[in-house]
């Protein structure tokens, strides 16, 4: 609809499909969640659909598929498959002679944990060089995570207290009010941490907490991600609290006695100079009450020596909303009309917005993959930026820590109000 999509697009995949049926399942899938059908759109999108039916072991699925590339200068694959055959796809690929030239985007999780994550770029990089991997981590294609970079570096008013002098801890929930949605056997091999912390939470930390990059050229970010993370202190058992929501186990998929966490609420320290001491807090789960995704900086409280009244904790603080809406507000104290010089809390807004990909935004798919076709590589995450995400959580990863049961609906285990109680307990969501 936006014009952006000018190539063929050839799917790959076992299901006994034909190009019609492909067709069909494309404008159920656009009807269901893309907000209906714009049949111009739509009538040029099947021009470019292809459908080649192959497993994935088999030789002659990229036979095929090297026939229905003709021609093509610099094909894009997408790996939206399981991890575990990335190596096997990419082998078959270079030896029907499919990726010279090619760009491949790798879906996550990349890897298991830092050991296979470094088996899996050897392989990857055994046809591919790095330039031309582009590992997916669709947070950084929203356009509200791509704010907290924008906000701290175009502003100069962030920057002199975006440190342990002026910031009193970093809180970020990702709650999530829907279950494990039909992918309990994806689950089973994730849990929580992988699924969503190793990546897209340590991503958006990653920009919260990076110094200045010294260009918008994709590696200066890039480098000051991968130098960010490097610093964040390993997990340990003892600032985790591990939550799994009850009725998980009798999910399809799921196994009736699984440990696996679909919540975790986590303290964790970065040793760098600008944020040594200061506590960053992060929770996400499946299946609690509310569906959102926010970042709360709280600032340290003004003294309480000039006004007659109990100065609150958390009275000043920079919020980021990252979904549903996008928005960012700073939290301050005003005057009360009236005699008395009391106070009341105001949030002053600076974005407010609906949710992505209405009103002209794209969604973070399309960004993302319009970038990879065009080679920019600025919102895919770099190897070494992987790498030091999986060091964070490897720690943690192997250790029997049993979940705690907790009920749909609710924020989580008991205990994890307990860990952020310090810093008066949770503040977002
Ligand atoms: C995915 C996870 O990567 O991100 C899901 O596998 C999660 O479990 C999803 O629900 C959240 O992304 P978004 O953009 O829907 O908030």
């Amino acid at each position: 609809r936006r014009g952006r999509l000018e190539v063929p697009v050839i799917g790959v995949a076992k299901s006994d499909l034909t190009i019609e049926g492909l067709v069909e399942r494309a404008k159920a899938s656009i009807t269901e969640h893309g907000g209906g059908v714009d049949e111009a759109a739509f009538a040029k999108l099947i021009g470019l659909l292809r459908y080649v039916q192959g497993d994935y072991q088999d030789e002659q699925t990229y036979t095929k598929l090297k026939h229905e590339l003709g021609a093509a200068q610099r094909p894009m694959h997408y790996l939206a498959i399981p991890p575990s055959m990335f190596g096997t796809v990419v082998t078959n690929l270079a030896q029907a002679d499919c990726i010279n030239n090619a760009r491949v985007v790798v879906e996550k999780p990349f890897g298991r944990d830092l050991e296979s994550a470094q088996q899996l770029n050897e392989t990857l990089h055994g046809f591919v060089p790095e330039e031309s991997i582009f590992r997916i981590d669709h947070y950084l294609g929203k356009e509200a995570v791509q704010n907290i970079l924008y906000l701290r570096f175009a502003n100069s008013f962030l920057e002199p207290i975006w440190n342990r002098d002026h910031v009193e801890s970093v809180q970020i929930t990702m709650s999530e009010s829907f279950g494990v949605s039909g992918r309990g056997k994806f689950y089973e091999e994730t849990g929580v941490i992988r699924d969503v912390f190793q990546n897209h939470l340590l991503q958006v930390i990653s920009y919260l907490a990076m110094e200045a990059p010294s260009s918008l050229w994709p590696e200066a970010i890039r480098d000051e991600q991968a130098k960010v993370l490097h610093n964040v202190r390993p997990l340990s058992p003892e600032h985790i609290v591990l939550g799994q929501f009850r009725g998980y186990r009798d999910e399809p998929g799921v196994a009736p006695d699984s440990n696996v966490p679909t919540f975790a609420a986590i303290k964790l320290y970065i040793d760098s100079w600008r944020w040594f001491g200061v506590p960053f807090y992060v929770r996400a789960g499946k299946c609690l009450e509310q569906n959102s995704t926010e970042v709360v900086v709280d600032m340290k409280s003004a003294p309480p020596v000039v006004f007659n009244e109990a100065q609150p904790e958390n009275g000043n603080y920079v919020r980021f909303r990252l979904s549903p809406q996008v928005a960012i507000g700073i939290g301050a104290r005003a005057k009360k009309p009236g005699e008395g010089m009391q106070g009341e809390p105001i949030e002053l807004s600076i974005v407010e917005a609906p949710r992505q990909g209405t009103g002209g935004r794209l969604e973070a798919y399309e960004r993302l993959l319009g970038d990879a076709m065009r080679g920019d590589a600025t919102l895919f995450a770099r190897q070494d930026i992987v790498e030091a995400a999986w060091s964070i959580v490897d720690p943690v990863l192997n250790q029997t820590i049993t979940p705690q049961i907790y009920d749909c609906g609710t924020w989580g285990p008991a205990e994890a109000d307990v860990l952020a109680q310090p810093v008066g307990g949770w503040r977002c969501g």
